[in-house]
């Protein structure tokens, strides 16, 4: 179920192709927020919304008794990790493992790519992008609800069963449409 299965962002490692390769990590605190603006918090990478809402006392621990139900609306809204860092004009590769799951990727305003599989590693060159001094990185998730929603509609040619969980479960419906 999605409830339960996190949005995780990502550990970037930035380095330039040089002969001497540097290696820029990008692990530590992002800002963390929602589609409306109205939760705008700190965030661990590597980590995940719920792990961030729990550390800022937002939230409860999800696991327990039926917070996940309670906590629904955690994924079925778009949330927004952001970014800055020092850099210089170069040559380099922004790269990314673990992106869970459904983000587009923007580096100081200009959109890198988007991910859809939580499965794999994204890397992306940017080189004319990077700029002397402070750079932003944004990873926008669209929710993970929403999109296997929308990726159900548009497969019209066959079944792919199962559409949801067990009502006991409480889970989400169209798993099976999303890399997570
Ligand atoms: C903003 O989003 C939160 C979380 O989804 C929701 O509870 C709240 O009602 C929204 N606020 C407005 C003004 O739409
Ligand atoms: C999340 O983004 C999608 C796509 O832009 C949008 O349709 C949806 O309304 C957004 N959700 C919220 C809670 O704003």
């Amino acid at each position: 179920s999605f409830t339960h299965t996190l949005m995780v962002a990502i550990l970037p490692a930035l380095f330039s192709a040089e002969e001497q390769r540097l290696e820029l990590s990008l692990n530590g605190k992002w800002r963390l927020s929602n589609s409306n603006g109205s939760l705008l918090l700190p965030a661990e990478v590597p980590g995940c919304v719920h792990s961030a809402l729990r550390r800022q006392q937002y939230i409860q621990d999800p696991y327990f008794r039926f917070n996940d139900v309670s906590y629904r609306w955690i994924a079925l809204d778009n949330w927004t990790y952001t970014t800055t860092f020092t850099a210089f004009k170069q040559k380099a590769l922004l790269i990314f493992d673990g992106v869970d799951t459904v983000a587009s990727i923007s580096l100081n305003g200009i959109v890198l790519g988007k991910t859809d599989n939580m499965f794999r590693r994204y890397d992306f060159s940017v080189r004319d992008l990077l700029k002397d001094g402070e750079n932003v990185l944004e990873v926008a998730f669209l929710s993970p609800v929403l999109y296997a929603a929308e990726r159900r509609r548009a497969h019209s040619s066959y079944a792919v069963p199962p559409e949801c969980p067990p009502d006991v479960q409480k889970g989400e419906c169209h798993v099976n449409f999303i890399r997570k």
